[in-house]
């Protein structure tokens, strides 16, 4: 069977986009994430990019039209009302129009904006000229108001776009919870809609969520202030997944501006800077890149996705392989999100063990262009099996494929249409040969 062959799974996937897409911005999934995401978009728009172009530029512009001053890009931006979803615009209170969340999310742009340009540089070049001095201004963000240690520091676990990984756990045990908090009644008094729709043991437990509520009375309280998220806020930690993101981010940006004949000088200084704060993350009792709680100093001890993520910035260490190899090998398909051999390790819960096609393609990335080319053969193989197996879900299960979270997902079609399906022969094909 040729290569060539239409694999139904490719227009499978577009029509995910397409049942998500509703008008200039892409869903996660219908119902449980009904707005844009910031991340999940710029998977759409490397999705669209490999049947509509101009689809694909529109579902970025529209994310950078909701900038901030403050060059942060928000990780939600809620276009229409929702009076289901939970917590909604007036939970954040952050004063915006459309209502945006008032925290971020991992900068994948510069990255997928660059693979969105080369898909099709003609096309691209304008858009990427109106893009550069968004991108430029919220990198700048990033390293002005999140990486005053040295590596990226998120203020809320929603930040690090690995919601309830083990490596906040540290942080969020410290985050007091006001039981006089209106939300969090509310939320208590179950208007958790995501366990209306999806099996509680595959989603954040209780307690996390007071916590999260908790985070955002204090952001709400300080109109969002990044000076005072990072001074008094209730959470700060070092995200080695974040850094990584942004390490690459600004490689890709750099490549943009160099296109683009831009003076680049302030970048190539701030990513030195930014990688000169990766020791920090090193921790040498365990031999991974670890998290770090600012409050106190601790390191999380744990090793997750975040970790691996370094491969993306194109970043190894003998010790942190002999890791990946161990966790890597302990499962069946994918990067597992956490350590399986961790107590903490629950296969089906969220970012507590699951596998995510989007972390994979992204670690994906860093093997190939590491020359790492058997892993990265490897990890695409597996990850296209559990969608053939199962469809594209938001997350599965590592052990057995099982398909877990929301139907339908955006990024998981995305990735497979420019990733993982890539060239990929129709199960039913190989059947017949
Ligand atoms: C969850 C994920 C986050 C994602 C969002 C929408 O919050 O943890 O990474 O962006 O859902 O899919």
């Amino acid at each position: 069977m040729t290569h060539s062959m239409q694999n139904p799974l490719d227009q499978a996937a577009r029509d995910v986009l397409l049942g998500n897409d509703r008008g200039g911005y892409t869903i996660p999934t219908a119902r449980l994430y009904p707005f844009q995401w910031n991340w999940d978009s710029m998977f759409s728009a490397w999705g669209y990019s490999t049947f509509d172009i101009v689809r694909a530029w529109q579902e970025v512009e529209l994310l950078f039209a909701n900038q901030w001053v403050t060059g942060m890009v928000p990780h939600m931006v809620f276009h229409e009302v929702d009076p289901d979803y939970f917590p909604g615009p007036e939970v954040w209170g952050a004063d915006q129009s459309p209502p945006t969340s008032g925290i971020s999310q991992p900068p994948v742009a510069a990255t997928l904006i660059r693979k969105i340009y080369e898909a099709d540089p003609d096309t691209g070049l304008l858009h990427v000229k109106a893009l550069y001095p968004k991108l430029v201004a919220w990198h700048d963000w990033w390293i002005r108001e999140r990486c005053k240690d040295g590596p990226v520091a998120i203020v809320h676990p929603w930040e690090s776009g690995r919601d309830n990984c083990p490596d906040w756990d540290i942080g969020m045990a410290n985050v007091p919870v006001d039981d006089s908090d209106p939300y969090i009644h509310i939320s208590r008094e179950n208007k958790r809609r995501d366990l209306d729709l999806l099996n509680a043991d595959q989603r954040p437990v209780a307690t996390d969520y007071d916590r999260y509520l908790a985070i955002l009375a204090f952001g709400r309280s300080v109109n969002w202030d990044d000076r005072e998220m990072i001074e008094n806020g209730p959470f700060l930690m070092a995200d080695p997944g974040i850094t990584f993101v942004l390490l690459r981010a600004f490689a890709d940006l750099i490549e943009l501006g160099r296109v683009l004949g831009e003076d680049t000088s302030g970048l190539v200084a701030q990513e030195a800077k930014l990688r000169d704060g990766l020791d920090k993350l090193w921790n040498p009792e365990t031999g991974w890149f670890d998290a770090y709680d600012l409050r106190t100093g601790a390191f999380a001890g744990v090793l997750g996705s975040g970790a691996f993520l370094s491969y993306l910035a194109g970043v190894s260490r003998p010790a942190l392989d002999a890791h990946f190899a161990r966790s890597w090998d302990k499962v069946s398909y994918g990067i597992p999100s956490a350590d399986p051999e961790s107590e903490r390790f629950e296969r089906r819960r969220y970012w507590r063990g699951p596998t995510w096609p989007v972390v994979n393609s992204l670690i994906a990335m860093g093997l190939r262009d590491m020359g790492r080319k058997e892993a990265e053969a490897r990890l695409r193989d597996e990850t296209a099996r559990l969608i053939e197996m199962g469809g594209f879900w938001e997350y599965y299960d590592p052990m057995d494929g099982t398909p877990c979270g929301g139907p339908s997902f955006g990024w998981t079609a995305a990735v497979w249409l420019t990733w993982c399906g890539v060239g990929r022969t129709p199960l039913t094909a190989e059947k017949e040969t």
